[in-house]
C-alpha cells in the first residue's frame, strides 16, 4: 500500500479581483496514454508537456516495471522506449497506481493479454473504487484475477495465454473501460469491439490511430462501436500534450466568481469529449471567450479567457454528462454563485470517482452556507447569486483533489475563508495549483495541522 501522508490543511480567503494569463499543466488522460502506448511501441516516444503529476509518475514508473526505458531529459521533455505489443516483462514488485484510475485500469487493459502476473495496489481512496468494470470483461480476452471482494485492489491479474478476441457492450459511460479493452485487443488475434452508448472521451482511439493501430468507428444500435485491430505494432510517435482542461477549470471558474477577475488560460486541449462545461457555462450566462483555435498535436486547442459574470441557475443536460464528468465539482461552486437553482443529473458515476463525489460536494457546500439537494444520481444547487456564499466552512476533502481545488476557488469569493483539511492530493493531477492561484491575485493560506 501507499505510504500515509502528511495532511497539508489550506484556507482560501476572500480575494480581490484575480488577474492573468498563464498555462496550466498537461492533459492527464493525454499524458497516461502518451507513456502507456510509449511503453507497448517499438521505437522511441518522445513527449512534450506531459502531466508530471503524481498519478501520471506512477504510471511512467509501472511502465518501466514492465520493462520499458522511461526518462524525462533536463529540457522537461519525456523518452519511452517501448517493449512492443505483447512485449512486457513480469514485474518484480507490486504496481503502486497511487490515486489513480485511470492509470490502473487502463495498465490492466495493457497487460491483459500478455501470459504474466502483475499485482496491483494503490492509495485507500483508489483500494475502495470498482475495478469489475474493468476485470470482468478482460477475463473474456482470457485474463485471470484474484483481487478483494467486489474487484477491490489490491489484487493480482495473469495475462492470458492464448487471448481471444473480444466484443463487449459496456455498461458504463466509461473512457477507462473502453481502453481497457482496446488497449488488451491489441495483442489478440482478429478484431476487438467495445460499444458505448454514450459518446466518452476518444484519446485513446485517437493516439493509437497515430501510433498506427487500425482503429474504426461504426454506428450500432446500442450507440456506437470503436474496433481495433488485434496483433498490431505500434510504432513510436512524438507527442505533444495540451493543456489539461479539467485543469484549467479552476482558475476559469475563480475568474467568473470574483468580482472585477479576467484570467486567460492559453493552449486549452477543446476536444468536444471534453468540453461539455464550457458549452454549460456560457448557458449560465458566463462571459468566456474561446480565442485563437487551433490544432496542436493532433488535438483542438483554444486561449480561454473568463471574466467576472453575473450567472443563472439552469438545468444541465444529463446526455452532457461524459464530456465534463471531472467537472461538475467545480460547476456546483460556480453554481452557488449564481442566480437560481442549478440542476446536475445523470451523475451516478460520480458516486466511484476518487471520493463519491455527490455526497462530498453537498456536504461542503452545506458547510459553506448553501442550500443543496442530493439526489442518487445529482445535485441540486440553490444559487445565491455572486458574492452570495457565507463560507467559513471546513471542508473534508476525501483524498480527492477536485474536491480540494473547487472548495479553495469558493473561498476566494465567499465571505468567509473556506478551509480545506487537506490539500495533498492536489499534486496527483495539478502540480502548482496554489502557487499559480496565487500569482493571479488569490489569497491562499497554508493552515497549521
Ligand atoms: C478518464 C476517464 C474518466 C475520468 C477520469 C479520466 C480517462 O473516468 O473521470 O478522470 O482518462 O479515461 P471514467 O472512465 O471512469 O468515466
Amino acid at each position: 500500500m501507499t505510504a500515509p501522508h502528511s495532511a497539508a490543511p489550506l484556507g482560501a480567503e476572500p480575494s480581490r479581483a484575480l488577474k492573468g494569463e498563464i498555462r496550466v499543466p498537461g492533459d492527464k488522460s493525454i499524458s497516461h496514454r502518451a507513456l502507456i502506448l510509449g511503453a507497448m511501441a517499438v521505437g522511441e516516444t518522445v513527449i512534450s508537456g506531459l502531466l508530471e503529476g503524481e498519478d501520471v509518475l506512477r504510471t511512467g514508473a509501472a511502465m518501466a516495471a514492465l520493462g520499458a526505458d522511461v526518462s524525462c531529459d533536463a529540457d522537461g521533455i519525456w523518452h519511452v522506449h517501448g517493449v512492443g505489443v505483447g512485449g512486457f516483462a513480469e514485474p518484480a514488485g507490486v504496481l503502486d497506481f497511487g490515486n489513480s484510475g485511470t492509470g490502473v485500469r487502463l495498465a490492466m487493459g495493457a497487460v491483459a493479454t500478455t501470459p504474466i502476473a502483475c499485482t496491483f495496489t494503490g492509495d485507500a481512496s483508489l483500494c475502495r473504487r470498482p475495478m469489475g468494470r474493468v476485470l470482468d470483461p478482460l477475463a473474456r480476452f482470457g485474463a485471470e484475477s484474484m483481487g478483494r471482494t467486489g474487484g477491490r485492489l489490491p489484487l493480482t491479474m495473469t495475462g492470458a495465454k492464448q487471448a481471444m478476441p473480444v466484443t463487449y457492450v459496456s455498461p458504463v459511460a466509461s473512457a477507462q473501460v473502453k481502453s481497457a479493452v482496446l488497449l488488451a485487443g491489441l495483442n489478440a488475434p482478429g478484431e476487438t469491439t467495445l460499444i458505448e452508448r454514450e459518446a466518452t472521451r476518444d484519446h485513446t482511439e485517437n493516439m493509437l490511430r497515430a501510433f498506427g493501430a487500425r482503429v474504426e468507428v461504426t454506428a450500432h444500435e446500442d450507440g456506437h462501436a470503436v474496433t481495433v485491430g488485434g496483433h498490431a505494432e505500434l510504432k513510436a510517435v512524438p507527442i505533444a500534450v495540451p493543456a489539461d482542461p479539467s485543469s484549467a477549470a479552476f482558475p476559469l471558474a475563480a475568474a467568473l466568481i470574483v468580482r472585477d477577475s479576467e484570467v486567460t488560460v492559453n493552449g486549452v486541449l477543446m476536444n468536444p469529449t471534453r468540453a461539455g462545461l464550457y458549452e454549460t457555462l456560457r448557458e449560465m450566462g458566463a462571459d468566456l471567450t474561446i480565442g485563437a483555435p487551433r490544432a496542436e498535436g493532433g488535438e483542438p486547442v483554444a486561449d480561454l479567457t473568463a471574466r467576472f459574470s453575473n450567472l443563472r441557475g439552469i438545468d444541465v443536460p444529463p446526455e452532457r454528462a461524459p464530456s465534463m464528468i471531472d467537472e461538475y465539482p467545480v460547476l456546483a461552486v460556480i453554481a452557488a454563485f449564481a442566480e437560481g437553482r442549478t440542476v446536475m443529473r445523470g451523475l451516478k458515476e460520480l458516486r466511484v470517482k476518487e471520493s463519491d463525489r455527490i455526497a462530498a460536494m453537498a456536504r461542503g457546500l452545506i458547510a459553506c452556507g448553501v442550500k443543496v439537494e442530493e439526489l442518487e444520481d445529482g445535485l441540486i444547487v440553490e444559487g445565491l447569486g455572486a458574492g452570495g456564499m457565507p463560507g467559513g466552512g471546513t471542508i473534508a476533502t476525501e483524498m480527492d483533489h477536485r474536491i480540494a481545488m473547487s472548495f479553495l476557488v469558493a473561498g476566494l469569493a465567499a465571505k468567509k475563508t473556506v478551509k480545506v483539511d487537506d490539500s495533498a492530493f492536489i499534486a496527483t493531477s495539478f502540480p502548482g495549483f496554489s502557487d499559480l492561484m496565487m500569482g493571479l491575485g488569490g489569497r491562499l493560506v497554508r493552515l497549521n495541522r
